[in-house]
């Protein structure tokens, strides 16, 4: 089917789901455990209602914004997410350009199919950041951070949700695999984990990785570490309390993402859009907050950046657009979700992503004051 018959972001699921391989299906589409929170973190969006005002001219519409100073055309922006080449045969460099193309930043996972270098070479004038892990051989750590600085990366994006990998158990039941034609490509030119990625057999392959070469002794001491190694700002993503935020401002990080992961770590923790609120009170505007989890519409956008995230990232939404039809359907997900973010402001009365009338958006809870 061709991707421009899809109309929204469910619809490119449900297509990209018929056509990937039972490997990448189950390991793109799970959550943890009994996926309570991956549930939640979809259905809690509906639980906020907007409360729209009228007649404010809305000809104009202003969506650009800027994230630790770089100029976005839009609040929207591409997650980290593992083995994009699974999903496409060019897989990170088609999801970038997809990126570039909306004017939009794009994350690369440490464990990512293409390398930090093969972006820089294909996409060098696409604004990324690097998603890293904390290894347990800091050495390793190093070199990546000095990578990422090298080849162009404007921040680094360090996940703190992950101290080991959560329990998904379609992965678990099928004994998921990186397929053997690709390769964990960050790790080129590190034999230790070269070694390592070939020794995975049995279970899901990424935790016994994971297990492996992530450092779970990992704390907020490793990230004021990291600052003082790097001129590069540093982004917490992972951060679901207003105690975490407090303690990450406290380490120095420059700006926070309230994310569970994509409900991949701890089942049962609260969706995303219920921790915003409690992150954006805690944090009074000292770092930028962003959110990721469960974002498909424009309204998920408008109530995420009325609740107080400054941006939102999507990250299974971008993998089914590459399945779907490679950088074409990535730039489709984008393209959506902007004229839906444009047209939900519009009928919202809002006029400009940056200046978000207070009071735009209550939970459903809260109105049964009548
Ligand atoms: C298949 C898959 C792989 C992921 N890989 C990573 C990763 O390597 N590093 C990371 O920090 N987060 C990873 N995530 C989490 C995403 O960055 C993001 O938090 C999540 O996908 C957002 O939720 P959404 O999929 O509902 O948009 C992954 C998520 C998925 C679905």
């Amino acid at each position: 089917m061709s991707s421009k018959q899809l109309v929204c972001l469910n619809e490119y699921e449900k297509e990209a789901l018929a056509i990937l391989d039972r490997n990448s299906s189950s390991y793109y589409q799970s959550g943890a455990n009994d996926e309570q929170t991956l549930h939640d973190n979809i259905n809690d969006f509906k639980r906020f209602r907007l409360r729209p005002r009228m007649l404010t001219d809305v000809s104009e519409v202003r969506l650009e914004t800027t994230i630790l100073g770089e100029r976005i055309s839009m609040p929207i922006c591409i997650a980290p997410t593992a083995s994009q080449r699974m999903a496409h045969p060019l897989g990170e460099i088609a999801n970038a350009r997809a990126a570039e193309a909306m004017n939009t930043c794009f994350v690369l996972s440490t464990i990512a199919t293409t390398s930090a270098r093969e972006l820089s070479e294909h996409v060098p004038n696409s604004l990324r950041w690097y998603q890293l892990y904390i290894t347990r051989d800091r050495a390793i750590t190093q070199k990546m951070v000095k990578r990422a600085e090298v080849y162009g990366f404007k921040a680094l994006v360090l996940t703190v949700d992950t101290p080991t990998f959560g329990t998904r158990y379609s992965d678990t039941r099928i004994k998921f695999k990186v397929p053997q034609h690709l390769r964990m490509a960050n790790f080129d030119g590190i034999p230790s984990m070269e070694s390592g990625m070939a020794n995975n057999s049995g279970g899901s392959g990424l935790n016994f990785f994971s297990d492996t070469f992530f450092d779970p002794s990992v704390t907020w001491k490793d990230v004021a570490w990291l600052k003082s190694i790097t001129a590069l700002p540093v982004v917490a993503k992972g951060i679901l309390t207003g105690e975490d935020a407090e303690r990450a401002i406290e380490a120095g990080v420059d700006a926070i993402i309230v994310s569970n992961h994509g409900a991949r770590q701890l089942d049962g923790v609260f969706s995303t859009i219920i921790a915003l609120p409690e992150v954006v009170a805690q944090v009074r505007g000292r770092v930028e907050v962003y959110l990721d989890g469960g974002v498909r519409k424009g309204t998920d956008v408008l109530k995420a950046l009325s609740l107080g995230a400054r941006a939102v990232f999507i990250g299974r939404p971008a993998l089914y657009g590459l399945a779907v039809g490679g950088e074409q359907g990535v730039t489709d997900i984008l393209s959506i979700l902007k004229k839906e973010l444009k047209l939900a402001m519009q009928l919202s009365g809002e006029t400009d992503v940056q200046k978000l009338r207070k009071g735009l958006v209550i939970h459903e809870s809260m109105m049964t004051r009548l």
